[in-house]
């Protein structure tokens, strides 16, 4: 942890942070790199090996016009691909239909989903519910192909080597037109009905006054094994889901959607959306299907509720006999984003900030409990990915400098689910964390392995990618790799053993079989 001194004391004196400082992990990063990673602090460990993905908005105006939140930013892809000891970057934009016409225009062409509107008024932006794929939230290699997520639309392909983009991807036929896929798949480690193979499980959610899930899960060669659905009353907004060996759930928020003022061209969809704290939150179960495939329904999905506020991201679940177990980042209530207000004016101590908590579902009395695990300020939850959906000790997250209030994620923090300990790296006062990517050392204790995350340092404007030992966060960074540039504030990523950059020596490496 640094210590604050001298002149910084003075400057941030009553935060860990400043907002200017903030601010400018906002700015928008149009050039396109390649090269390798010289300047290091510390040094990469020789027995890293394979490619760290990471997606988020690259893009935060198009030519100059600002875009109203982050979320409606263009997708750009970062590939750190580590080899002997070095690591080589790669950033490329995901050349969405929509990120070409509008480079091509030089102005906004579509309405965002979080409140960007087409310049010219409300009159401009009535009834155009055109939907412009941004491929912006995640970003992950499966099955042979490495693809672009964003929830509300098919994914996009690129090819992991150059970053180049294919195109829109269907998933063999899947994906109809207009159909979304989450940008939060979870890999099931060892899952029972693919002879203990891993499987990649999604979903896609139709919205309305009753909302249809919809379940996708492929074997490691990317060919879909199961799909099944379920309908379940309500309006559903939901970014991510959790799964256990025989379920696969889901926290139903609870919110309203008008889309008139949407319609009317007063503001965007997102917009539209308002957070319900006196509804309770429901959990949905839907239990995983063994064999059923093409688009019926499922067995029926099992439904508990609970006063919980508002969730984006899951850390984990896993069952033990009766019991199943949930752990989530809350919300005390869902901040709206408001059509006159500029994000990066954010008060952040006007906000809830997100803490974890435990819900514990009894499957046959329906009793729930829950319990509040951590309460400093938390988010983009990382777990090893052996423990997905099974008993699991060790959650990791970007995190708050102090222990108490909403501010900026300037920390990374292991929560040991079993002793109560806690270690902490924070990277503050200007520094500011991305989500941690954990990647196992090897088959060895379950916090064996590093934690990758990008840094916005606003005291250079670029950005580090800090490689962290899991196993002892308190001694900070053992590499920073400094890049050349900063690189926006990201969503999410994922790291595959595979590398793909070329070497000087032997051109296309697969740690897998050379490592
Ligand atoms: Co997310």
């Amino acid at each position: 942890m640094q210590i604050l001194t001298g002149k910084q004391t003075a400057t941030y004196a009553t935060h860990s942070y400043s907002r200017e400082d903030w601010q400018r992990g906002y700015n928008s990063l149009k050039e396109e790199f390649d090269y390798w990673i010289e300047d290091v602090d510390g040094k990469v460990p020789s027995d890293l090996c394979g490619t760290l993905f990471r997606n988020g908005p690259g893009l935060l105006d198009i030519n100059g016009e600002r875009l109203h939140h982050p979320f409606d930013g263009d997708g750009m892809i970062c590939a750190i691909s580590f080899k002997n000891g070095r690591a080589h970057f790669r950033n490329r934009f995901v050349r969405t239909e929509g990120y070409c016409q509008e480079q091509k225009a030089g102005r906004i062409l579509y309405r965002g989903v979080f409140g960007t509107q087409k310049p010219g008024g409300w009159l401009a932006n009535a009834f155009d519910f055109r939907l412009k794929n941004i491929a912006n939230t995640h970003v992950i290699y499966w099955g042979g192909k490495l693809l672009a997520l964003w929830e509300a639309a098919e994914p996009y392909r690129l090819d992991p080597s150059t970053l180049d983009t294919l195109g829109p991807d269907d998933l063999d036929g899947l994906l109809k037109p207009g159909d979304g896929f989450a940008a939060h798949p979870r890999i099931d480690p060892g899952c029972d009905r693919n002879g203990g193979q891993p499987c990649l499980v999604n979903f896609s959610i139709k919205p309305g006054l009753s909302s249809r899930f919809t379940i996708y899960e492929f074997n490691s060669m990317g060919k879909l094994v199961r799909q099944y659905s379920q309908v379940v009353p309500g309006f559903a907004f939901i970014h991510d889901f959790a799964i256990t060996p025989h379920y696969c759930i889901f926290l139903q928020n609870p919110v309203s959607f008008n889309p008139l003022p949407y319609a009317l061209g007063f503001c965007s969809a997102g917009q539209c959306i308002t957070f319900q704290p006196d509804q309770p939150t429901r959990i949905v179960l839907i239990p995983r299907q063994a064999g059923i495939e093409g688009r019926q329904l499922g067995e029926p999905a099992k439904i508990f509720e609970v006063a919980s506020g508002f969730v984006f991201h899951h850390v984990n679940a896993f069952e033990q006999g009766n019991q199943l177990t949930v752990d989530s980042i809350c919300y005390a209530s869902l901040p709206s984003v408001e059509p006159d207000a500029d994000y990066r004016q954010t008060d952040f101590e006007a906000l809830s900030p997100g803490q974890l908590w435990r819900f514990q579902l009894n499957l046959e009395t329906g009793e729930i409990q829950r319990q509040l695990v951590e309460s400093r300020c938390c988010e983009f939850p990382s777990v090893h990915p052996s423990k997905v959906g099974q008993p699991y000790r060790y959650a990791y997250l970007a995190a708050a400098h102090a222990p108490q209030g909403n501010a900026p994620n300037q920390a990374i923090l292991k929560v040991d689910l079993k002793s109560d300990d806690r270690q902490l790296w924070s990277a503050a006062p200007r520094g500011y964390v991305g989500e941690p990517v954990f990647v196992p050392r090897s088959s060895g204790a379950e916090d064996e392995g590093w934690l990758l995350t990008l840094v916005f340092d606003a005291s250079c404007d670029r950005s580090y990618l800090a490689i962290l030992d899991a196993s002892n966060l308190n001694q900070g960074p053992i590499a920073r790799l400094y890049l050349k540039h900063h690189v926006p504030y990201g969503l999410h990523g994922s790291f595959t053993p595979q590398c793909f950059v070329e070497s000087q020596v032997s051109g296309l490496l697969n740690c897998d079989l050379e490592g």
